[in-house]
This record gives structure tokens, sequence and C-alpha cells, in this order.
């Protein structure tokens, strides 16, 4: 590498760091248990929502999230174990608990008679707010919302994008400690969704702590930072998304040569250098590319070295981890994107309960 230069390893997700470590958790769930029957709706969940932050739950339909966020919202409860949310005991202090959290559910909580105004206005006086403080928290977050010029129309008039807008406004009138968005987007077209994404990162950034449940990988990657993912009533893995892609193992190496004929001679030197453990590497045409499977720094320091003694110019290298897809194929077994079995109720798809 005579006169390439070697960029810094780059980190594949663009989110800010969240600083989740020594973070106070808002959420804290030890062993929570909730049957139906012979159903094992949650068998055992540990898991921690830092302040600040977003958690991901990660599962297929049935896995037991809408059971979990019910629990957490005091709505039903549980057989065994403990949670608390903002300090609150769910089973001890379940009117406290109320009034610290803000919940946003698959379907629309809003009143599609009346008109966006009157429904914020509404939740805020049964959350007790005086008048005045309703009608201004009202005007506040259909501001906030960018749906003030619709404030006057029923929600049955407005897109879907807007009616999650609103429903998320209305999560948002009693300042919420904690945020549970319970599949924000299942059902949702794509631009939509973008649309909801947008929002939920406008509202982590000014500080919100959100336990986000999902069945989309690349939702959990949009919006959270840490995940937990659930199957079957179980948590079968949790940490920083990061660090559940760096536990799986496999890093990939990209390089670019300055001239696009180097990629197959240097595709084919790397392939003989023999390092143990080291997979095939592939040539990428489209992007001009050569992708190295690499398992350890040892490895990658042996490929830089190599390059740089052959004397190709590199305009560029860096390190991608593996997506989130691979590390759930590598966690369970099977496919996020693809139902594991037959039946209709584990699939990834568009299935609601
Ligand atoms: N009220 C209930 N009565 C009986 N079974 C239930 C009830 N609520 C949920 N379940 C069952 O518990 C499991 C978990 O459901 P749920 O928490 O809704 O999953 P998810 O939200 O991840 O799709 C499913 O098998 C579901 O059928
Ligand atoms: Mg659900």
């Amino acid at each position: 590498m005579a006169t390439g230069t070697l960029l810094p390893m780059t980190r594949i997700d663009n989110k800010p760091r969240q600083e989740a470590t020594g973070a106070k958790s808002a959420v804290t769930v030890r062993g929570l248990v909730k049957h139906y029957g012979e159903t094992k709706a949650l068998d055992g969940v540990d898991l921690d929502v830092h302040e600040g932050t977003v958690l991901g739950v990660l599962g297929p339909n049935g896995a037991g999230k809408t059971t979990l966020v019910r629990v957490l919202s005091t709505l039903i409860t549980p057989d065994a174990g403990q949670a608390t949310v903002a300090g609150y005991d769910v089973l001890k202090q379940p009117r406290q608990l109320r009034r610290v959290i803000g919940l946003t559910g698959q379907y629309a909580s809003v009143d599609e008679k009346l008109p966006g105004w009157e429904n914020l206005y509404m939740i805020g006086r049964l959350l007790d707010l005086p008048r005045k403080d309703a009608r201004r928290r009202a005007d506040e977050l259909l501001e906030r919302f960018s749906l003030t010029e619709a404030a006057k129309r029923p929600a049955s008039t407005y897109s879907g994008g807007m009616r999650r807008r609103l429903d998320l406004a209305a999560s948002m009138i009693g300042q919420p400690a904690v945020l549970y968005l319970d599949e924000p987007t299942t059902g949702l077209d794509p631009r939509t969704r973008n649309e909801v994404w947008h929002e939920v990162k406008r509202m982590v950034a000014d500080g919100a702590t959100v336990l986000l449940t999902t069945q989309y990988m690349e939702e959990a990657e949009q919006l959270a930072s840490e995940l937990t993912v659930i199957d079957r009533g179980k948590v079968i893995a949790s940490g920083r998304i990061d660090e559940l892609k760096a536990r799986v193992g496999g890093r990939t190496l990209r390089i670019r040569p300055v001239d696009p004929l180097e990629l197959r001679p240097l595709a084919g030197m790397l392939d003989e250098l023999g390092l143990t453990g080291l997979a095939a590497s592939a040539v990428d045409t489209e992007t001009g590319t050569v992708l190295v499977p690499i398992l350890s720094d040892e490895q990658l320091t042996a490929v830089v070295g190599a390059v740089t003694a052959r004397g190709i110019t590199i305009s560029s290298i860096s390190t991608e981890l593996p997506s989130l897809d691979e590390v759930f194929l590598s966690l369970t077994g099977h496919k996020a994107s693809a139902p594991q079995d037959a039946a209709p109720a584990r699939a990834y798809e568009e299935v609601s309960a």
C-alpha cells in the first residue's frame, strides 16, 4: 500500500453511541413468568432498559412481547417474577407506575370520530391535567408531531402515518419516564414506517427511554442500541447490538484497490496467503472491492501486511460487522425473515395477533 490510506475501522451501525454502561436502569425485569394454560407466554424473562436508551425486544409473533408490555403496564399480573419501572413495582405500586409510562400499541388508541386536538386534550384530562395544561400540551404535541394543520379534523380522515403520529403524541401527553412501543410499525407500508422511525428517533434524541417490541431486524437496527431477543417466552440473547454481532464472530474486511484491474489478483493473492481459518475472499465488481471474511485481529493484521507488501495501491479498507439477520440465524439456527416452521403463528411475516 504505497500511497493508499488506511481508513479507521468503521462501525456498521450509524446511530450515535448511547451510553448504556453505567446508566441507571429505568425498567428492571427479573424472572417474569406468565402462563396461559399450557402456553408459556413469559417463561422467566430478565431484561433491563437503561435510562435514555431504546431497548429492542425482538421476537416472532407469539414470542410474548405484548404479554411483557401488558405486565409492565400493570394491565395483567404475572404468575411469578418481579418488575419495576422508574422505581415502581408492577405489583405493589401499580397506580404510581401507570403515571410514569406511555403506551403505543400495534393498533391506534385514538378515537376516530374526534379531531386530533380533542383526542389529545381528552387524554390530558384523563391524566388529571388542569384544563389549561391539557390545552397547552395538546397544542404543543400537535406542533411537535407536525399535525397542527390537521388539529380540527376527525382522526378518521388522517393518513396512516398521521394516525401513528397522533398515537405517539397521545402516549407522550403525560411526559412519560418510559415509553412502550409495541410493534409500532407492524402492518404499515414502508413510507409510513419510515415516518414513524423518524419520529421515534427524534423522541430518543430528546432523551426518551423506550422499550420497543418488534418483529423486524431492520427496525431494531434503526432504533435500538440494545437488544433482547425472545422466543417462546424465553430470552435467547441480549446485549448491545454491536456486541451481539461481535459475539457471532466474523467480520468482513472490505478492500478497495485504486485500479479495478487489481481486484482479481488481490483476491487470488489473499486466498494464497493460507492464513488459518481465513475463508475464501470474494470480488464485488459493483463496488470495486474485495471482501475477506476475518475472524481475528491477527488475521486482519496479516491481510493488511500482505497487501502492503505486494505494493497494491489501496483507496480504502474497512471492516464490517455481520448483519443482524446473520446474528439471528446464528443465535436461533433459523432465519428471522422466514418462518421457522409451518405454523403461521411463528412466522416473521405480517401476521398480526
Ligand atoms: N389472554 C390470553 N389468553 C391465552 N393465551 C394468550 C393470551 N395472551 C397471549 N396469549 C398467548 O401467549 C403467547 C404470547 O403472546 P403475545 O404476548 O401476544 O406474543 P407477541 O406479542 O410476541 O406476538 C401466544 O402464544 C399467545 O397466543
Ligand atoms: Mg404482540
